[in-house]
């Protein structure tokens, strides 16, 4: 197989190598199921002539289970465990042995998917871009305690009656919805991939991403789930950058569930219903998303889905697909919000990939709209309506915040403290998990109380039914640029303001 995953140059960490014809590089492999050499090519990129291949070389065993990613089941007690080998399902049989930690462990079967080059939809996923993505495995571990602590590992029964086994990792369950413990969540958007070598390869442009993953490994001890809404790995078609980004946030996937959204990068090419008749998928056409990381939607092509964190209930639209009025999707997000009990979950968030909401991102000013086109139109009918405390999107590589917005207008001037009234939804574009950064626009946006053009991600600290901490950090140094905290009570969210108003009558006095 002739695919180059990576290259540097001879002369990366010997400037001198024209000279001396010495170098020295230094390459970090992941397992990908199969042997690796290294070619010598003089001429660059533009000219290359192969001078030298080394002899291959091989993992222990190539098809060893790796790369576990967590992620809610549709139930609140249930953790869906999704892995990737090289063990097709008539040479071994996969499941997870789980259990409370230093409890009995029990066995839970998995189901095998994969999805083969004739299942691309185009160019360069279909050509020079595929690479077998192996079997992707997700076991669903369920009846789980609220808040225990749980040992897991992946395994394979080969048919001659051994066993292959990976690590051992651990997960907190998730606790029950409006359940009362502290409760932290990270958002970001369009983080991608870079190799931690310094090597270049296709697609090299998410210089944020390793700062981005590093920050939310050091924090990861505070953070209870992590939401990664749309355009992850950037792979474009070049498949075996799955791989490699389920590697990049293994540490991350595999201790607390990893929430995807579904973006440009991973769904649109023309005439394949993405709502968008773009190329950015590179022909994946969603298919390696879609495979490769559990949602608990209805159907795992439209990513639409909603999913609760204790206090926390998130709606997660799918912006590649219509979301407009009398649409299936916005029929799901209105079902969504309104399933939120407010005394019990109150805090409602939707996310999504695209700004449906507000951004004062360059391009969405030249449209003179400050949003993705017919973003809001539709849907902010429904955030009023059900009072939608925070909107948050990627797709615009910066961040953002905005007022609490009712009908385009801020109806609230304070900046970093919101008590009272649930009177508007604040916007946040939190987009900038890695990739190349995008310009804001030079009008000044009359609802922007927060920008900042860096690599960064969101935290929500759920202390309690009442109070709530809004962090944004950068990936470069872990800092807090810009905060806010809401304090209020069940009967704040009651309360009647614009639209958001339930009938009332007046009854016979007796
Ligand atoms: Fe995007």
């Amino acid at each position: 197989m002739n695919v180059i995953m990576q290259y540097n140059y001879a002369n990366y960490s010997s400037s001198n190598y024209t000279k001396t014809g010495r170098a020295t590089l230094n390459f970090q492999l992941i397992n990908q199921r199969a042997d690796f050499s290294f070619a010598l090519f003089s001429g660059g990129l533009s000219n290359p002539k192969l001078v030298a291949v080394s002899n291959p070389i091989s993992f222990y065993n190539p098809k060893a289970p790796l790369y576990p990613r967590l992620a809610h089941g549709k139930s609140w007690n249930e953790m869906t465990v999704t892995w990737t080998s090289g063990y097709d399902i008539n040479e071994a049989v996969p499941f997870v042995e789980w259990g409370m930690k230093g409890d009995i462990q029990l066995r839970s079967p998995a189901g095998t998917l994969t999805f083969h080059q004739n299942s691309m939809c185009g160019s360069p996923a279909r050509t020079v871009g595929w690479r077998d993505p192996g079997f992707i495995h997700t076991s669903f571990l369920k009846n789980l305690w609220p808040n225990s602590v749980y040992t897991y590992r992946m395994g394979h029964l080969l048919s001659n009656g051994s066993y292959i086994w990976s690590k051992i990792y651990s997960f907190k369950a998730s606790p029950y919805p409006g359940q009362d413990s502290l409760q932290r969540v990270v958002i970001f958007g369009d983080m991608g991939k870079a190799e931690r070598d310094g090597s270049n390869e296709y697609n090299n442009y998410q210089m944020g991403s390793l700062n981005t993953t590093d920050q939310v490994i050091k924090d990861l001890s505070n953070i209870d789930i992590v939401f990664h809404i749309g355009d992850i790995t950037y792979a474009n078609g070049y498949i075996s950058q799955w791989d490699q980004f389920t590697s990049q946030v293994e540490p991350i996937a595999s201790t607390v569930p990893y929430m995807i959204a579904s973006g440009n990068h991973e769904r649109d090419w023309p005439n394949t219903g993405s709502f968008y008749d773009t190329t950015d998928s590179g022909g994946e056409c969603g298919v390696p998303a879609e495979t490769m990381f559990y949602v608990p939607a209805e159907n795992r092509a439209k990513f639409w889905y909603s999913t609760d964190y204790g206090m926390f209930h998130f709606c997660i639209g799918d912006t590649e697909h219509d979301w407009r009025e009398g649409s299936e999707q916005y029929r799901f997000i209105e079902h969504c919000l309104a399933s939120a009990d407010r005394q019990k979950q109150p805090w409602l968030i939707f996310a999504a990939h695209r700004v449906l909401g507000y951004s004062s991102d360059y391009y969405y000013g030249l449209e003179g709209s400050f949003e993705e086109p017919m973003g809001r139109e539709s849907l902010q009918r429904l955030w009023q309506k059900y009072k939608v405390d925070m909107a948050f999107y990627g797709h615009v590589h910066n961040y953002e915040r905005t007022c609490p917005i009712y009908q385009n207008h801020c109806v609230n001037s304070e900046k970093s403290h919101y008590s009272g009234t649930v009177n508007g939804t604040i916007h946040v574009v939190v987009g900038g998990g890695g990739s190349h950064l995008s310009e804001f626009s030079q009008d000044q946006t009359s609802w922007s109380v927060y920008k900042d053009y860096d690599y960064g991600f969101v935290k929500l600290t759920a202390f309690n039914h009442s109070s709530l901490l809004f962090e944004y950090k950068r990936s470069s140094d872990g800092n807090v640029y810009d905060s806010f905290t809401i304090s209020r009570d069940y009967r704040d969210v009651l309360a009647c303001v614009h639209d958001g108003c339930e009938a009332t009558t007046l009854g016979i006095l007796n």
